[in-house]
């Protein structure tokens, strides 16, 4: 844990192999980092796999299809989740699949004083597409794109679901997915690994893939109380 820690102070992520035959209860040990928040139904752990409820036109993570480049959560009032740990119960066989992500604050550091300044203050609003998961998650919150916390600078993130109303947003969507293609680095979780990010600096994304099988899960992990 002390090596993930550091990991994630220094790069924003960690990934974890651990040797084959050793069983991992992941949730417990990211649960030392602090309490995991309940998700969409509730639940603490939640499994990411293809369902066939989805179709692969969709930008949903219940297909096979590729991500775009989001932060977790943006569209909750309440802080985001400050880590996002996923683990594979079934690493995807054959190409693609993998995990990708980018160093946000980098992203921010090249948006002037002035500009970061106007992205703490100005609301905007963050809308999901109930048709991109299976509990038609119906959720919108007005809120910056920065936030000044105590703990750390909390950036969202989203090319779909940030309501882009004025120059600045529309440049820092373009400008983020630009940023994400030349910068990001890809992780392909295999089965039994753990990959954990910052959430408040991170963005990520996710590469199309073919195997159905593939399965991971999911558990966000909030701020801790000491
Ligand atoms: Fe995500």
């Amino acid at each position: 844990m002390d090596r993930i820690s550091e990991s994630l102070k220094e790069r924003g992520y960690a990934h974890v192999v651990p040797p084959s035959d050793r069983d991992v209860d992941y949730a417990a040990e990211v649960g030392r980092l602090g309490p995991l928040l309940p998700q969409y139904a509730g639940e603490l752990v939640r499994d990411i796999k293809p369902s066939s409820e989805f179709d692969d036109e969709q930008f949903t993570p219940y297909n096979t299809k590729e991500l775009r480049p989001h932060t977790e959560w943006y569209e909750f009032p309440e802080l985001p989740p400050r880590y996002v740990a996923i683990w594979a119960v079934h690493a995807a066989e054959g190409p693609g699949g993998e995990t990708t992500l980018a160093d946000g604050y980098e992203l921010v550091a090249s948006f002037s004083p002035a500009e970061q300044e106007a992205l703490a203050v100005n609301a905007y609003e963050w809308r999901t597409d109930p048709g991109r998961t299976p509990e038609r998650v119906d959720r919108r919150a007005e809120r910056p794109v920065l936030q000044h916390h105590p703990d750390g600078l909390v950036l969202r993130f989203s090319t779909m679901d940030l309501q882009v109303r004025d120059e600045l947003s529309q440049r820092y969507v373009a400008e983020g997915v630009r940023f994400f293609d030349q910068h990001h680095v890809a992780v392909k979780v295999e089965t039994n690994a753990l990959l954990i990010w910052d959430n408040w600096r991170m963005l990520h994304s996710r590469t199309a893939f073919r195997d159905h099988q593939r399965h991971l899960r999911r558990a966000l992990v909030g701020l801790s109380v000491s």
